[in-house]
């Protein structure tokens, strides 16, 4: 039988039929192969990711989509660096990555955004680890803000903003370091549907206009189906990668109803299958 390995690698070549969410594009920005990751403990040993390959095309949207527990942040943290795998390989814009890498911008779930600092402040923190001089820092901070409409609170406290709000400063702060790879675990996840959908829509266009290459963790398919070229299915207990879909959607999709769309309704029920018939999935 074929492996879920070769199965991502073998799918990797295929792109979506109407292009990427960004133009044609074929070289691969992310190559990870055979990654192996255990976390083991007195009380159970977790295989976190059993043999995940995947290969992420420049200009790329891919979505990982899986229960949870089955992988999705771990191979986020391998991939930025802040875990490290047993096992397995990962090239980013050809070179072999180790460790913490300065072309790869993390969106977490909770923003956490550091109170005592302004808006602004917080844009510009990933630049400053980067030992960004104090003129540009503001200078792209800013310029980040005005991409997701906010430098209008710049200056602001961050409690002062909306859930909503606060999630677009995490993808400012993304968008100022200017990286090859966005990598967003479940960026909207604690959103209501409705502010949730608009980000949707704003992180389309937006990453759409900058040709941006993504993995974007998300327990929501018709999040997935709406972002992604290409979904990658994990499965728990090992984590692994057992599909990888293509959506073979038009774009732009924000100026068409996605969900009543037939093909979309055909992907969404192919994907909730292979899951385990949606009982895995938490929206
Ligand atoms: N630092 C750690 N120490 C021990 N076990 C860990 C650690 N990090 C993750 N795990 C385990 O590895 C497995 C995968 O965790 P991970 O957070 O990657 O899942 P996930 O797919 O992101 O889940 P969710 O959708 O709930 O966020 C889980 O069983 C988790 O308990
Ligand atoms: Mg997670």
């Amino acid at each position: 039988m074929e492996r879920a390995s070769d199965l991502a690698l073998a799918t990797a070549g295929n792109g979506s039929m109407n292009g990427s969410a960004h133009g044609s594009m074929a070289s691969p920005l992310l190559e990870i192969r055979r990654i192996c990751k255990t976390f083991p403990g007195a009380r159970r040993t977790v295989v976190a990711l059993n043999d995940v390959s995947l290969e992420v095309r420049k200009g790329e949207f891919v979505c990982l989509v899986g229960p949870s527990g089955c992988g999705k942040t771990t191979l986020l943290r391998v991939i930025d660096g802040l875990e490290r795998a047993d096992a397995g390989t990962m090239v980013l814009d050809g070179q072999p990555l180790a460790g913490v890498s300065r072309d790869m911008a993390y969106v977490f779930q909770d923003i956490n955004l550091l109170p005592w600092r302004s808006v602004l402040e917080n844009v510009a923190l990933g630049l400053e680890v980067r030992n960004v001089g104090n003129k540009e820092r503001r200078e792209r901070a800013m310029e980040a803000l005005q991409m997701v409409g906010l430098h209008d609170v710049a200056e602001s406290a961050p409690y002062t903003l909306s859930g909503g709000m606060q999630q677009r400063v995490g993808v400012a702060r993304a968008l100022a370091v200017r990286p090859k790879l966005f990598l967003m675990d479940e960026p909207f996840g604690q959103l209501d549907n409705f502010t949730r959908e608009v980000l949707q829509v704003e992180v389309a266009r937006l990453f759409s206009r900058i040709e941006a290459t993504v993995v974007f963790v998300t327990h929501d398919v018709d999040e997935a189906i709406f972002l992604a070229d290409r979904v990658a299915l994990f499965h728990t207990n090992p984590g692994r990668i057992t599909d990888v879909v293509d959506i073979d959607l038009p774009r732009p999709r924000w100026e068409y109803d996605v969900r009543a769309d037939a093909r979309a309704i055909e992907l969404r029920s192919r994907i909730t299958q292979h899951l385990g018939a949606g009982r895995y999935l938490v929206r």
